[in-house]
């Protein structure tokens, strides 16, 4: 038991990607400047989430290593596991038990964007969870093609279903999800999809059956994206290159994230700094330092 850990999911084909991902594990490709595991791991980071375990597949974890490393530069715990074969999003609960220990948890999809106004403060809050589970909905334009919750009109949930042929809303679940103690038992009663995949929306429909399910919208203050397309990778690298480019900030640093959620010191910060190599992501670390210490008002 404990406070709320992390999981982030990075495993996958990537089919949908192909032939880039033949070489090279989707969550490693460049969402603009950063490589997309950045994304997903941020928003963990600024849920004050900071033990985190990391799936993905046998080829691909050592790679995935190599870039973010135990994670102690960012002031973060991060573990490592193999998915063997990707047989589902909530096998996530199963890979992750012994890491879980009994502690509530968040699940983040290795190739989800989120970014808006307001989105730490609903992070923190949904990470003090200890009972039930909170899932996040996006409205959409096509609802045949995503997990659809429906709300009555008090705002509880009374549908979820996996891309429904008849949608019951245009809310589609995103790829962040938080959890209480429960979720490896919950899980461990799943049995397999058609398709062969422990079902996410299974997991949240259990929780859902037994009244434990919130489903939170975010609205039009928040660009939510999964960059597992090649016109959704290119629109997500074109968001974050307007948003950074045109206000001088980055979206998604882990680097940025620890000193301002206190993860590292100044004196840290300084040592990532001397040991990143002389880039625009340098340049824009720097500036992120003098903001730090003298920000301008308000
Ligand atoms: P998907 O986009 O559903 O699958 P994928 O990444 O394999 O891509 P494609 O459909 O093009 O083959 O996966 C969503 C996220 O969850 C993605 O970050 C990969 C991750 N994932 C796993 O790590 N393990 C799994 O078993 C599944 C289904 C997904």
């Amino acid at each position: 038991m404990g406070g709320m850990k992390g999981i982030l999911l990075a495993g996958g084909l990537g089919t949908r990607l192909y032939p880039v991902t033949t070489g090279l594990n989707k969550q490693m490709l460049p969402v603009y400047n950063k490589p997309m595991i950045y994304y997903p791991l941020s928003i963990l980071m600024l849920a004050g989430i900071r033990e985190i375990l990391v799936i993905s597949n046998p080829d691909d974890i050592p790679r995935i290593q190599s870039v973010l490393k135990d994670g102690s530069h960012w002031g973060l715990d991060l573990q490592y596991a193999v998915q063997d074969a990707p047989r589902g999003i909530a096998e996530a609960f199963l890979i992750g038990k012994e890491f879980l220990n009994g502690s509530p948890a968040c699940l983040v999809l290795g190739d989800n964007l989120f970014y808006g106004r307001g989105l730490p403060a609903i992070l923190r809050q949904a990470a003090e969870l200890t009972e039930g589970a909170i899932a996040f909905a996006c409205p959409v334009a096509d609802p045949t093609r995503f997990g659809i919750v429906a709300f009555d009109e008090e705002g509880h949930v009374v549908s979820l279903e996996e891309k429904p042929k008849v949608p019951q809303s245009n809310f589609a679940v995103i790829g962040l999800y938080f959890y209480d103690g429960k979720v490896c038992d919950m899980a461990a009663e799943l049995k397999p999809s058609r398709r062969g995949e422990l079902e996410i929306t299974d997991l949240n429909n259990a929780y859902l059956a037994q009244g434990k399910l919130q489903a939170r919208v975010l609205g039009r203050g928040t660009a939510w994206m999964d960059a597992g397309t090649p016109q959704a990778l290119l629109e997500a690298s074109a968001f974050v290159a307007a948003i950074e480019t045109r206000q001088g900030l980055l979206i998604s640093s882990p680097e940025e994230i620890a000193l301002r959620m206190g993860f590292v010191s100044v004196d840290q910060y300084r040592a990532i700094l001397a040991a990143t190599p002389p880039s625009e992501y340098r340049d824009a670390l720097v500036r992120v330092l003098q903001d730090f210490q003298s920000p301008q008002v308000p």
